[in-house]
């Protein structure tokens, strides 16, 4: 199997290590986790129990990245593994979130210019972290585990910085960079491809209730610092600038900025490059 991502390339083969790819099909990913961790390993030895007990030692991608997750979150009230095998009853019952897991390392790495690695989000960006919690404290939420999953937005917030209601609807391949600060409310819907930035806030206006947060289509991008308040839209691919308050709707694919936020840009038309970098982008999330 070949995927290809903006710049990266991934192809599957053996692990090299003798260890079987999980669940008896060529799990690229995977592989390339493992294959930067041994390289990791080699050059950072001092480091080694980091990159020997989340990924080495782990039998799968999943197992792995609960692990390494669930040990942030662990303290001496609730530990490791009763977090992780929250995250286990979860993925059983709803196998599309060791899909959205893949796809968020994706985005990550295509998306931050400063992800040269799989192996960075996986191990290092709390980002990453928090929103696998958050699609953890999802489930729990709709399955009658209420305390859990208010439980892990606490901890989420003690530990990752990012404050994320349990209730709040999220799509795959999201990258939430830096996450300081992210304040996501109850109603909050945040569609595929999204990018988040460190001290968004997703929140009401504190004069309505109900459906009260707001809507991000496919594809926007919110700013630095950017508020976003009440139920409005942000349109697909839009782009809100850093430090806006947005209190109105905003179009797709157009670019808003200020306090309050004003349209800048209009959307152009897409390119060719564009919309075939788009359909890669597509291919690879659903194959990895
Ligand atoms: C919104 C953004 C994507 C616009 O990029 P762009 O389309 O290249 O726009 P330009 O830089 O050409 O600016 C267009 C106009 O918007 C203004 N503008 C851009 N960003 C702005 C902001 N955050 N607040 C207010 N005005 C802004 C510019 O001053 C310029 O105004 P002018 O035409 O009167 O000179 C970009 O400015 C931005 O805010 N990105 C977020 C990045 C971020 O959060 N980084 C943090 C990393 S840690």
């Amino acid at each position: 199997m070949r995927s290809t991502l903006g710049r990266l390339t991934v192809i599957a083969g053996t692990g090299g290590d003798g260890v079987p790819p999980s669940e008896g099909f060529l799990d690229a990913l995977w592989l390339r986790l493992r294959q930067e961790a041994r390289e990791a390993y080699a050059h950072a030895p001092m480091l080694a129990p980091l990159f020997v007990e989340s990924i080495l030692n782990q039998p799968t991608l999943e197992a792995a990245a609960f692990h390494r997750i669930a040990a942030r979150l662990k303290n001496d009230l609730v530990g490791l593994g009763i977090i992780i095998d929250a995250f286990n009853r979860a993925v059983e019952a709803m196998p599309e979130i060791a899909q959205d897991l893949r796809t968020d390392i994706a985005a990550v790495v295509e998306r931050d210019p400063a992800c040269a690695r799989f192996i960075e989000p996986f191990l290092y960006f709390k980002g990453f972290h928090a929103i696998q919690t958050h699609r953890l404290a999802h489930w729990l939420w709709h399955h009658d585990e209420r305390d859990f999953a208010l439980y892990l937005q606490s901890r989420s917030s003690d530990v990752f910085q990012t404050d994320i209601h349990p209730a709040a609807r999220f799509g795959r391949g999201i990258f939430l960079d830096h996450a300081t600060g992210l304040v996501v409310g109850e109603t909050a819907v945040v569609e595929n491809d999204v990018c988040l930035l460190q001290n968004v806030t997703l929140g009401g206006t504190g004069k309505d209730s109900g459906d009260r947060h707001p809507k991000v289509r496919q594809g926007a991008m919110i700013g630095a610092g950017a508020k976003i308040l009440g139920n409005i839209e942000i349109g697909a691919s839009a782009r809100v600038a850093a430090g806006s308050v947005v209190l109105r709707s905003v179009e797709a694919g157009t670019t808003v900025a200020g306090v309050p936020a004003k349209l800048i840009t209009r959307a152009a038309a897409p390119t060719e490059d564009q919309i075939l970098n788009d359909l890669l982008y597509e291919s690879f999330a659903y194959t990895i």
